[in-house]
């Protein structure tokens, strides 16, 4: 294993370009399976949840070839429906391949993916859209077999805007008889970058960034080239990092619709915020302000994998901020390790109420997922003296070049294998 070593107290200052979406690629990856035919992705990060995701598409047939950002999928090939706990057990969003591998082979048999760190996170919202086009679903012994003699089109209600529903019934839906509705759709910038590539592909999708989605079957898709939007969370992870450390830094490639919702907070919060084109610049106060209260919601709204960092930075913020964390039941997990370093959080259910510090102390403290981890190191970059966050592995899941893109900002921080 290995740990993120920081020496702290440095203000973050310049520019750094946004790597690609990793919400965004790891759909369109699974949607290379739906054309008999060659797609090349650009922008792709290079993170460990992509590399899985391409082990699973090699394991059922496709042919994929990776240079640096760029990932080129062969799936002209018979593809197999059976797709191995090995895989499924390292990236928990293979889920995504149901609707894609349904589309191409008509049947499907993938162990059941299980909850996760952040909570259960069920899929019976996926199930059910399936079984309304026509799939016959049996769960045994851990495993989901779907079948269907042919994928029907109909109108889908969804009773939550789930983002991986919304994209397993358009992966679904691009090559299935008749139209397919889709109600209360998730809005997300990523699903709306997955339909830019279907129909780049030439699928028929329309409505995309609505929560009304339609989706026109078409007969087969054909080769494809289409670059992956910017990661909006890397880039809010950033602007906060920048936040906290009385920064001003510049994210480029990112769209300001698409990060809004953090904007809006962090100028909440005392930033100057500068817009031109794909460039949004960040410039600090001294102090940041309290957030009086916030809750996470599906997009437009402040986002659930974005609240770990801002929670960092309200630790030491000017009084007292309130987060709610409506989308995900466990996501506090950096609730304690922050409390190392000297932060003052108390978690009552789904709320967390944080009474700002004048500062942070360095600590070795332990990422236990993603974004937690994130904000673990956004706290290690205020520190007066060294932090140590281990399990760096969590944080390299999402973030290409985390070490580089703050040290080029002006943070020392390095990755370390632990002895
Ligand atoms: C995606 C993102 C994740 C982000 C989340 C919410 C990817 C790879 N992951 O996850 O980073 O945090 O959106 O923006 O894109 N739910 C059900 N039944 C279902 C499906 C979901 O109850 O069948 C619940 C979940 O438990 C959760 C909520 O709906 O409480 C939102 O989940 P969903 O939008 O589906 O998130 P994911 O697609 O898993």
């Amino acid at each position: 294993m290995a740990s993120f070593e920081i020496c702290g107290g440095r203000s973050l200052q310049g520019d750094v370009k946004i790597q690609g979406s990793k919400n965004a690629v790891l759909p369109i990856l699974a949607a290379t399976v739906l054309n008999k035919g060659i797609t090349k992705l650009y922008n792709c990060p290079e993170i460990l949840d992509v590399y899985n995701m391409i082990k699973i598409l090699e394991s059922i047939g496709c042919i994929v070839e990776v240079d640096g950002n760029t990932v080129t999928v062969d799936a002209t090939d018979t593809i197999s429906g059976v797709v191995s706990l090995d895989y499924v057990a390292s990236i928990r969003s293979s889920i995504i391949l149901l609707g894609a591998i349904l589309g191409r082979t008509r049947s499907v048999e993938i162990p059941y993916p299980g909850g996760c760190v952040i909570g259960e996170r069920p899929i019976d919202m996926h199930l059910k859209a399936l079984e309304q086009m026509n799939v016959s679903i049996s769960e045994a012994d851990g495993i989901i077999r779907c079948e269907t003699k042919a994928l029907m089109g109909g109108t889908i209600n969804l009773a939550y805007p789930s983002v991986g529903a919304t994209e397993n019934i358009i992966l679904a839906a691009t090559l299935a008889k008749g139209s397919t509705e889709i109600n209360n759709a998730a809005k997300e910038p990523e699903i709306v970058d997955l339909c830019l590539l279907l129909n780049e592909m030439g699928a028929d999708i329309h409505g995309m960034g609505t929560a009304h989605i339609i989706v026109h079957g078409v007969k087969r898709l054909h080769d494809a080239r289409y670059t992956i939007m910017a990661d909006r969370i890397v880039a809010g992870t950033y602007l906060a990092a920048a936040a906290v450390t009385c920064g001003s830094i510049q994210v480029y490639d990112v769209r300001e619709h698409d990060i809004k919702s953090i904007l809006q907070v962090f100028a909440h919060m005392g930033c100057g915020i500068v817009i031109r084109n794909k460039r949004i610049r960040l410039i600090a106060p001294q102090i940041l302000l309290p957030v009086e209260s916030i809750r996470t919601r599906p997009f437009p709204g402040f986002p659930t994998d974005m609240q770990s960092q801002l929670l960092a930075c309200l630790c030491m913020a000017k009084g007292q901020s309130i987060i709610y964390e409506d989308i995900f039941e466990d996501r506090f997990k950096a609730v304690e390790e922050l409390g190392k370093m000297g932060a003052n959080i108390r978690i009552d259910k789904n709320k967390a109420i944080i009474n700002g510090v004048p500062k942070l102390h360095g600590a070795t403290v332990k990422a236990k997922e993603l974004r937690g981890g994130a904000a673990l190191i956004i706290a290690g970059l205020t520190v007066e003296g060294d932090a140590k966050i281990e399990n760096s592995i969590y944080v390299e899941r999402g973030y290409q070049d985390i070490c580089d893109d703050l040290s080029g900002l002006g943070a020392c921080i390095r990755i370390v294998e632990d002895r």
